[in-house]
């Protein structure tokens, strides 16, 4: 069966002042549930791992200890440690190399991003186990496809090839190119043609079958990793497995995953998530006056937001900071974090 991997070292610097540098965005809660984003990533992936002992997250060293906190029933030899992170490349590919070290080569790994909304859980698991039967009899690396819902420059687009056959009832295609988020105008290209959809961001394959691509597209550093272990990061340049390695290989297959899903990158995502038929999402105790369309959130539940003909805007409380932000700039907050330096 699978062997599950959570990619769970970015910052999620868009959530900000929630997410901060010892608590970034994978540990909140952000749907009510009362489990962070990185628990019901675990949660969902448990049974398809088959166990504790079976599940694996990697994650770097500032937030470790939290991963810890946050899955106290995960083993501590399944938590591999980034002394820095250097995006998705190093992850996964440190990664594949100590799961096939442990469960070897023929190994069937999946890789999980920890800020997912997946509605329906059973579809969810009967894709992956058509990904994981796919990755098993040929030299694959399978993405799961999204339906794309617009013209989106924060995703991977994929692009539909030859069918391939049903695995498990689904259909599954090559993936004639791959475009890391692209810029405005070839995104909408790319949506108009109708034969692109979004790279979910999750990842299926044999252990061999990335190993030896990585040591075609990506050689120093599956050479560094492999010689060095972890003391290798110092030296590796930040690159994430879309650019690293999607948008190279000719082994790419694509499912299309139609278990509901959405990636919560920053605030607005939480309107899609929370909003319903309300005004606004209120996440505060929020007294608005002709306000709409906008989003309220407050750390402190004694706290009040008071809003008087506003609309579309994000404010956020919480302990020393508040964030006030149009809806339609909340991708820069990034920019702004790095202004702040210490304080944030
Ligand atoms: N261990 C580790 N180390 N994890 C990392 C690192 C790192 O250095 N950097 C990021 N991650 C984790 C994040 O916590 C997240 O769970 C996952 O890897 C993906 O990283 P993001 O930074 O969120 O990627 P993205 O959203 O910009 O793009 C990716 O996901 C999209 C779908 O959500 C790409 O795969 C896109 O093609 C895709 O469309
Ligand atoms: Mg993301």
């Amino acid at each position: 069966s699978l062997i599950p991997v959570i990619l769970a070292g970015g910052k999620g610097e868009r959530f900000w002042p929630l997410s901060r540098r010892q608590r970034p965005k994978q540990f909140l809660c952000l749907d009510g549930s009362g489990r962070s984003l990185l628990q019901a990533t675990a949660d969902r992936l448990l049974d398809l791992a088959g166990g504790w002992d079976r599940l694996w997250v990697i994650t770097s060293a500032v937030i470790a200890d939290g991963v810890r906190e946050q899955l106290p029933e995960l083993p501590e030899e399944n938590l591999l440690v980034e002394p820095e992170g250097r995006d998705t490349a190093p992850a996964v590919a440190w990664a594949t190399l100590e799961v096939a070290k442990r469960h070897g080569k023929d190994a069937i790994a999946g890789f999980f991003p920890a800020d997912h909304w997946i509605g329906n859980r059973q579809g969810f698991q009967d894709t992956l186990n058509a990904a994981a039967q796919l990755a098993a009899t040929e030299d694959a690396i399978v993405t799961l496809g999204i339906s794309p819902g617009y013209a989106s420059t924060g995703y991977g687009y994929i692009e539909q090839g030859e069918p391939k056959g049903n695995y498990g009832n689904l259909p599954v295609y090559k993936v004639s190119r791959f475009t890391e988020k692209p810029d405005r105008a070839t995104a909408e290209e790319f949506i108009q043609t109708g034969q692109f959809s979004w790279n979910s961001g999750m990842f299926i394959f044999r252990a061999n079958t990335v190993l030896s691509e990585l040591a075609t597209h990506a050689p120093a550093m599956l050479n560094a990793l492999q010689d060095k272990g972890k003391a290798a990061y110092a030296t590796l340049e930040k690159k994430s497995i879309d650019y690293a390695l999607m948008e190279k290989t000719q082994l790419a297959y694509v499912l299309p995953a139609d278990f509901g899903w959405d990636d919560l990158g920053d605030w607005n995502s939480l309107e899609r998530l929370l909003k319903g038929e309300s005004k606004n999402v209120e996440l505060a105790r929020h007294v608005g006056k002709d306000t709409e369309g906008s989003i309220l959130y407050a750390s402190d539940e004694n706290e009040v937001i008071v809003t008087i003909g506003m609309e579309d805007v994000v404010i956020v409380r919480d302990g020393n900071a508040t964030l006030v932000v149009h809806k339609s700039r909340t991708q820069d907050i990034k920019k702004v974090l790095k202004e702040l330096q210490g304080d944030a």
